[in-house]
């Protein structure tokens, strides 16, 4: 082992790349940890539901597993989800060492239930400020630890460096003040790239360049068609999309339509608890048939005790909308969540790219198929975030399968313009409004037109010589499109108008990479 390489760079401060970080210091590596805001901003922070695993007396990792693989639509690679679920409790053991303060019930963990889960097995902490427990705890112990964590620094671009691993371009977070990395393993944690929808639950740092930054320096990419979209976040003209979370339906509170009437007990046998892409789209179907721009979330048959106890952040939020779930109905309707595809690995993080590691939401295992189980998304920074940091103390070559299709998606040439904030706005609109819920050939090819107009980068020799914010989301924006105009039939997250049939060709996952040869847009190889 190198001396360069017993330093890790870790790109990215949630679950995922705080617990590498951790783990690297244990394990007697360096690692510098960077982060484009604070470092306790990140989607986990803002996790409600909790993590998954199977530690009840009525459950197993087989249990898990099983359940994983129905949610993901015949697209789960078994393996990975294996590794997910078998490892689970050993990860969970990790956060309590941590001091990650789990609620319990009479000395034990309390388990909740979420949609699509055969058991309870969700973990949570501060009732539903899970998220904001894991985050808190992880940030104190890499701060106690004293690792290199430096925040306000955002991650410009991957360079070929030497054996030892990339080159990462950074600058702070104005784009200003290049600086260059020595040549060392990156891990990118970045997370995914729920806020570049207009309407989301994620924070505004969700912004999906870890892929786009990935793409460009050649990596592959999978799965990018699967945007998986949450039921039910608050609805409100001008208020935050604040996610009103699935253990609440988990704990019985069931969906009314406008007029009243339970809408989802006729559509699947466990209603409300059915699978997040089929009740996002039973929503979805309401409002637009209805013309009534939300539906309801009915918690009026629970305790208010309970409600208060189990979802302080929830009632927190409500209340200063004047509303109480115990008594009120609350307005829901679905937001972009998850970015289910992401940067190619193996069950070791590896990607296609020597040198370059991935863990967390940015990461594409297979883990999920089509469609991920609620609680599994921190369980899986931390599983595979583990593998990675063991990997960094003992690397050896490998890394990810190429999927059987591959799509080549050409890199549109610089045009010398200067990006306009602004033009954010309308990748946003464009992705909810045609590479959203319910997607169709017509509206992805505009999507893909203007994406394509937008990931265009201004070449001149200054800081932002390298792709800027709009040019990185426009390209992240550009890849779910392109999959996901290509996928001709409907499965799990992803919905086409134009063939809402599963069909049995498509039982395979989607890469998505630079043309290796002379460019030519849109080739396919099968
Ligand atoms: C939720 O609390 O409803 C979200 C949990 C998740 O996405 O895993």
């Amino acid at each position: 082992m190198t001396e360069a390489s017993r330093h890790p760079l870790i790109i990215g401060s949630g679950i995922a790349g705080l617990y590498v970080a951790l783990r690297c210091r244990e394990l007697g590596l360096r690692p510098t940890i960077v982060t484009k805001a604070r470092l306790e901003e990140s989607n986990t922070r803002y996790a409600q539901g909790g993590i998954a695993a199977a530690i009840g007396p009525d459950d197993s990792p087989k249990q898990h597993l099983e359940d994983t693989v129905r949610a993901g639509d015949e697209l789960v690679d078994r393996s990975a989800a294996r590794v997910l679920t078998s490892e689970a409790p050993a990860r969970i053991a990790d956060l309590v060492r941590y001091g990650v303060p789990f609620d319990t019930v009479e000395g034990r963990i309390s388990l909740g239930r979420e949609a699509a889960h055969s058991r309870s097995r969700t973990l949570h902490a501060g009732g539903d400020a899970t998220g904001y427990s894991i985050e808190e705890t992880l940030k104190r112990r890499v701060l106690d630890a004293g690792i290199d964590a430096r925040e306000r620094t955002v991650l410009r671009a991957l360079q070929p460096g030497s054996r030892d691993g990339p080159v990462a371009v950074l600058s702070d977070a104005d784009g200003k003040n290049l600086e260059y990395s020595t040549p060392a393993p990156v891990v990118l944690a970045t997370g995914g790239a729920g806020s570049l929808y207009r309407h989301s639950s994620n924070p505004a740092v969700a912004t999906g360049e870890g892929v786009a930054i990935a793409f460009r320096a050649g990596a592959l990419l999978t799965d990018m068609e699967f945007i998986q979209f949450h039921p039910t976040a608050f609805y409100r003209e001008g208020a935050p999309r604040f996610l009103i979370t699935e253990a609440l339906r988990g704990e019985g509170a069931v969906l009314r339509n406008d007029a009243g009437d339970r809408f989802m007990v006729g559509i699947h046998r466990d209603a409300e608890l059915a699978p997040r892409d089929i009740v996002a789209r039973a929503i979805e179907r309401q409002i637009v048939t209805t013309g009534h721009p939300c539906v309801y979330l009915d918690a009026t048959g629970l305790p208010r005790d309970l409600l208060y106890a189990r979802f302080p952040s929830v009632c927190h939020f409500l209340a200063t909308y004047g509303l109480d779930p115990s008594r009120d109905q609350v307005p829901v309707a679905p937001v972009a969540h998850y970015m289910i595809g992401g940067v190619t690995t193996d069950l070791e993080g590896r990607s296609s790219l020597h040198g370059l590691y991935a863990a967390g939401e940015v990461a594409s295992t297979g883990v999920h198929g089509a469609n991920r189980l609620a609680g599994n998304s921190l369980l899986e920074g931390l599983v595979f975030g583990e593998r990675v940091a063991r990997q960094l103390l003992h690397p050896a070559s490998g890394g990810p399968k190429p999927p059987s299709r591959i799509l080549e998606v050409p890199l549109a040439g610089g045009t010398g313009v200067a990006e306009e904030p602004g033009e954010l706005e309308s990748v946003r609109n464009a992705l909810w409004d045609d590479v959203g819920i319910v997607r169709s050939a017509e509206g992805l090819r505009s999507a893909v037109e203007l994406f394509e107009r937008r990931a265009k980068w201004s070449p001149a020799g200054r800081p932002d010589a390298f792709p800027g914010p709009v040019a990185n989301a426009a390209l992240t924006a550009l890849l779910i499109a392109r999959a996901a105009a290509y996928r001709t039939e409907s499965r799990g997250a992803h919905f086409r108008s134009d063939y809402p049939q599963r069909r049995a060709q498509w039982r395979v996952h989607i890469g998505l990479r630079q043309p290796t040869g002379p460019a030519r847009a849109g080739t396919v190889h099968r």
